[in-house]
């Protein structure tokens, strides 16, 4: 047994008392800090952004569904959120369909252009190229996928009319809308990488002597408004193979940093259903997305690893320990197996195996940080054994959830990548530079990285949209953006959740540890700080960090629903 220090276990009383308190104020709604109702009886939508989340209020609130509230809160994202995600880039959809008791698991990630081969990113000395030059302008630009995704699922389950879903975004656009004081931040913050480096981009989020807009500003987007009248009339064809597929192919063509994409590659992009990707948990069941993203698997892992313990009863900080340790585990698997499954063998099976997952737990030492986690050898493991990818991503993206009042659900997360992604702005939106999250490198040490870019292949993603289930029926919606930590972030909070009983409120304000195979970063400012000098007996290795997560979560017990924003962000929670 490790032996705690009194002083520890004064701080460990602490932590439990105000976890304690702040838990009862968010169950019973009564948070004094609320930016919303957290409690609603019939249908709920959390969202980034307030004018997101009532856009997706109002549908719901007229009768439509899930779906319909879906349409509606991305279009309005893409307009107040522009830095985060939209029509220009890939999204990854959870949907339950209440009357058919089916999770649908669909795949709207970017693509890269048929033309792109493993060297996409090398410079002409065979060395990646720096990563903000290889961002900024076309060739980071991956085949769309958002606005294809938005029609596919609308036309097969949504209920209201789709021009009428795309409206409250377009009269927005037109009439303007107030610039937030994130996306004012984000805009300086931008601008030493490029972001005033493009004249529409430049026009858009700069006044005419180059400063940053500022918070408060009421910036309209006709561009946007006609692109969404577009859209609103005749559906994503014009996106595809109109004219707006003409001026996106071109912006990335005659970008100063051009990319390969043609207009082929825009009428080829196909939205993919993909099986869920579900483990067993205590007496839940906790559904992800699979490849192309990583976020299911990898979640599904550390769980699966932590089955094996007993979170609950134990110290708080041997499970916190016992966290980062699984987390090494999994994120070493998702180094070397993880990327698109359409072109590499993924033992999706093996990874989530759980006489495999229980012989990853036995590595795991309650008092003994592993330096690293090392990949593993699972079971019904096709083709190769990939090299290690070592690169991360940068910030961006967005995540909602919406609960419906026939029961459906809906848990997405949404991207351009990194915030404003590839900088360059067509018909009112900006372009993706998910490529970006392919590995740069396409050989290490003489060995194939899986994750390789490859003509038509999806980067491998961590975006992690969850549903839990409990006697079969959804009992939790949650995700996170933040680049590679969101696997972290989610399944903290899960953690939280599931096995420590906090509200979800409480579980998205608690500050983060993470660990994606390296150093363990505690959240700067936060209470979990106090775990440093204890995890750093055990030998991990501690920084202080900023997080920029972004979570929404909705818990669905009988009789409410219990919403919840992350403060980290600008999101609200609505519902009735
Ligand atoms: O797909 C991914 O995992 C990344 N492109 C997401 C980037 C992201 O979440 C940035 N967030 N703050």
């Amino acid at each position: 047994m490790t032996k705690v220090s009194p002083k520890y276990l004064c701080w460990y009383v602490l932590l439990v008392f105000c976890t304690l308190v702040a838990d009862v104020y968010a169950v019973s709604g009564g948070d004094p800090q609320s930016k919303a109702p957290v409690t609603a009886r019939k249908f709920m939508v959390a969202a980034a952004h307030p004018r997101a989340a009532g856009a997706g209020y109002e549908v719901l609130r007229r009768g439509g569904n899930a779906i319909d509230a879906m349409v509606a809160v991305q279009f309005m994202l893409n307009l107040v959120e522009p830095q985060s995600s939209g029509i220009g880039g890939g999204a990854f959809l959870l949907f339950w369909d209440d009357g058919e008791k089916r999770l649908y698991t669909f795949d709207g990630r970017e693509t890269a252009p048929f033309a792109a081969g493993p060297d996409h990113f090398l410079a002409a000395d065979g060395e990646p190229q720096p990563f903000w030059e290889a961002l900024a302008g076309g060739r980071s630009v991956g085949v769309p996928g958002t606005l294809k995704l938005l029609e596919t699922v609308h036309r097969r389950f949504g209920s209201l009319p789709w021009a009428e879903l795309v409206r409250p975004a377009m009269d927005l656009a037109r009439s303007g809308f107030e610039i937030s004081s994130r996306l004012a931040r984000s805009i300086a913050s931008a601008q030493e990488h490029e972001l005033d480096g493009f004249a529409a981009t430049r026009a858009y989020f700069f006044d005419t002597d180059g400063t940053p807009r500022q918070a408060g500003t009421v910036l309209k987007n006709p561009d946007f408004a006609a692109t969404l009248a577009r859209i609103a009339r005749h559906g994503s064809r014009p996106f595809y193979e109109g004219e707006l597929a003409r001026r996106i192919v071109e912006a990335i063509r005659e970008a100063s940093n051009p990319g390969l994409m043609t207009r082929q590659d825009l009428a080829r992009y196909t939205v993919r259903l993909r099986e869920p990707v579900c483990v067993p948990y205590r007496v839940y069941r906790v559904c992800g997305m699979g490849p192309p993203t990583s976020g299911g698997l990898t979640v599904g892992q550390i769980l699966g690893m932590l089955s094996h313990f007993d979170m609950a009863g134990l110290p708080r900080i041997d499970a916190v320990h016992a966290y980062l340790e699984s987390a090494k585990l999994a994120y070493a698997d998702r180094a070397r197996y993880m990327a698109d499954s359409d072109y590499v063998a993924v033992p999706v099976r093996g990874l989530l195996d759980s006489g495999y997952l229980k012989r990853r737990s036995a590595l795991i030492d309650l008092s003994r940080a592993m330096d690293k986690g090392r990949p593993g050898n699972p079971p019904r493991l096709p083709g190769p054994n990939w090299a290690i990818h070592k690169q991360s991503e940068r910030a961006g993206t967005s995540h909602f959830v919406i609960r419906d009042a026939r029961g459906n659900a809906v848990s997405m997360t949404t991207t351009i990548e990194t915030g404003f992604g590839s900088r360059l702005m067509v018909g009112g939106f900006l372009l993706n530079n998910e490529l970006t999250d392919f590995s740069f490198r396409p050989r290490i040490d003489g060995r194939l990285v899986a994750n390789r870019v490859q003509g038509g292949k999806r980067p491998r993603s961590s975006m992690s949209p969850t549903i839990v289930f409990k006697n079969r029926k959804p009992y939790l919606l949650i995700g996170s953006p933040g680049g590679s930590r969101i696997i972290n972030y989610v399944a903290q909070s899960l953690i939280s959740i599931l096995d420590w009983r906090l509200g979800p409120r409480t579980a998205l304000e608690a500050g983060h540890f993470v660990n994606r195979n390296g150093v363990t970063e505690l959240e700067q400012d936060t209470a979990a700080l106090h775990y440093a000098a204890p995890l750093r007996e055990r030998g991990q290795d501690i920084r202080a960090r900023e997080h920029n997560s972004g979570a929404h979560a909705i818990l669905i017990r009988d009789k409410e629903l219990l919403g919840a924003a992350d403060p980290r962000r600008e999101g609200v929670v609505l519902g009735d």
